[in-house]
Order: C-alpha cells, then sequence, then structure tokens
C-alpha cells in the first residue's frame, strides 16, 4: 500500500498567530489520519515543529538551495530546514519556476540537497494553460520528470506533486478523467525509469483548487496518493475535511 499525503502548502502567509491554525487542526486530525505535512513561511518552520509536537502531523519547508552553506544572501539550505525539526521540502513548485526563472536542472539540485539533508522532497511538475489548451500536458510532463528527478528517487524520499499552472489558486479544476489520465501517465513513467518496486511505491499528489467539496472526487482516482492544498490549508477548518476524505478514500 502506498503511503497518503495530505500536504499545505502556506506560500507566503502567515505569522506566529497563524500557528493557531495548526494547534486547532490537531484536535480536528481523524483516528486514522493519513500522513498530514504543514509548509509554513521559513521563520515558522521551528515553532510549527513545536506547536505540532508528537501529533503526526510534519513540517516542510517550500524551498531550499542546493548548497549547503556559503555566501548565498538570503536563502536557506535544507540542512537548516532539517535542524528546524522539519521533514520535507517542496522544490520546483511553478511559483518558483516562474518568478525565479528555476528550471529542471535546479530542481534536481535541490532534491538532492534536500535528500542529504535526510529531508524528503516533494518535487513539483505541472503545465501551464497554453500547453494545457495546446494538448500538451503530457509532454511538458515527460520533460518535468526526466529532467527535476534524479537517478537516485526512491519511495521514501520523494513525493511527486502534479499541479498543472492553470488550477492553481484559479478554483478551475481539471476533470477526474483528466486527472486520471495524468497520474497515470506519471505512475507509468517512473516505472519505466525506476522500477516497479520504487514507482509503484512513490506517492503522487494532487494540487491546484482542491477545496473541502472536490477532494473527495479527485482522491477516487486510483493513483491520486493525496493533495497538496494551497489557500484551503491555510484554515484548519476548510483543510481537516480534506484530511478526512483522504482518510476514507
Ligand atoms: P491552491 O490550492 O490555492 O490552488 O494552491 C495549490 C498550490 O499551489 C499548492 O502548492
Amino acid at each position: 500500500m502506498r503511503r497518503k499525503l495530505a500536504a499545505g502548502n502556506w506560500k507566503m502567509n502567515g505569522t506566529a498567530a497563524n500557528l493557531a491554525e495548526l494547534e486547532a487542526l490537531k484536535s480536528l486530525m481523524p483516528v486514522d489520519a493519513p500522513d498530514v505535512l504543514i509548509c509554513p513561511p521559513a521563520p515558522l518552520l521551528f515553532r510549527a515543529h513545536e506547536v505540532a509536537g508528537d501529533t503526526g502531523i510534519q513540517i516542510g519547508a517550500q524551498d531550499c538551495h542546493n548548497h549547503e552553506s556559503g555566501a548565498f544572501t538570503g536563502d536557506i539550505s535544507a540542512t537548516m530546514i532539517a535542524d528546524t525539526g522539519a521533514t520535507h521540502v517542496i522544490v520546483g513548485h511553478s511559483e518558483r519556476r516562474e518568478a525565479y526563472e528555476e528550471h529542471d536542472s535546479d530542481i534536481r539540485k535541490k532534491a538532492k540537497a534536500a535528500w542529504a539533508a535526510g529531508l524528503t522532497a516533494v518535487i513539483c511538475i505541472g503545465e501551464s494553460g497554453d500547453d494545457h489548451e495546446a494538448n500538451n500536458t503530457l509532454e511538458i510532463i515527460a520533460g518535468q520528470l526526466a529532467g527535476s528527478l534524479p537517478d537516485a528517487t526512491s519511495a521514501t524520499n520523494t513525493v511527486i506533486a502534479y499541479e498543472p499552472i492553470w488550477a492553481i489558486g484559479t478554483g478551475k479544476v481539471p476533470t477526474l478523467e483528466q486527472i486520471v489520465q495524468v497520474h497515470d501517465f506519471i505512475r507509468a513513467k517512473i516505472i519505466t525509469r525506476f522500477g516497479a518496486e520504487i514507482g509503484d511505491m512513490i506517492p503522487l499528489l494532487y494540487g491546484g483548487s482542491v477545496k473541502p467539496d472536490n477532494a473527495a472526487t479527485i482522491f477516487e482516482a486510483e493513483n491520486v496518493d493525496g493533495a497538496l492544498v494551497g489557500g484551503a490549508s491555510l484554515k484548519a477548518a476548510d483543510f481537516a475535511p480534506i484530511i478526512e476524505a483522504l482518510a476514507a478514500s
């Protein structure tokens, strides 16, 4: 059985006061909860880890530098992230690919840096609205998988998140058929590259406008093992029903 993961990406939202939402989430966790991960802004990592305590809620960062230390003003390394108690780091989010011109080769380096620090890399891929409309989705995804995933990718060091850019923060969600098509395609590609033992076990998350009212439908897809949630992860009252839907799937 593949592990299920409900991951929240707070993006650049939240100060210490917002940790009250994490506190609230603790009491809303279902009994048979799947893995739950919250990725707050970097200044909150340490405190978030303390608030999560022994609940099993894991904490992750939203990006890392590919070097362990050095003259990179303003950046944080995977080692520093691990030092806060965090267990995961998102790499290759489309907002970083677009705004910071990060390419597959950068993301591959960051994933390796994450692993070297003992973190699990949540590697994001996804096509633009233009590519979606031009029916280039599978070609784009294949290229990003080939370029962003290091050769040593395993089921314990990596989670893959498929986030169509046009679905992020827009309220637009692909049809279940479209999600099934892309996730089945990703599964087939990683099995071909890494072998069935690894490829079959890597968790695949869907991300892009996941909300309490559409989560259960999205989780019907066999190769959807969870979600990477933006806006709806900021409030415990929104994120908890998504976690419940995943637990019930
Ligand atoms: P939304 O859930 O707000 O669409 O964001 C998705 C996302 O980018 C998570 O990384």
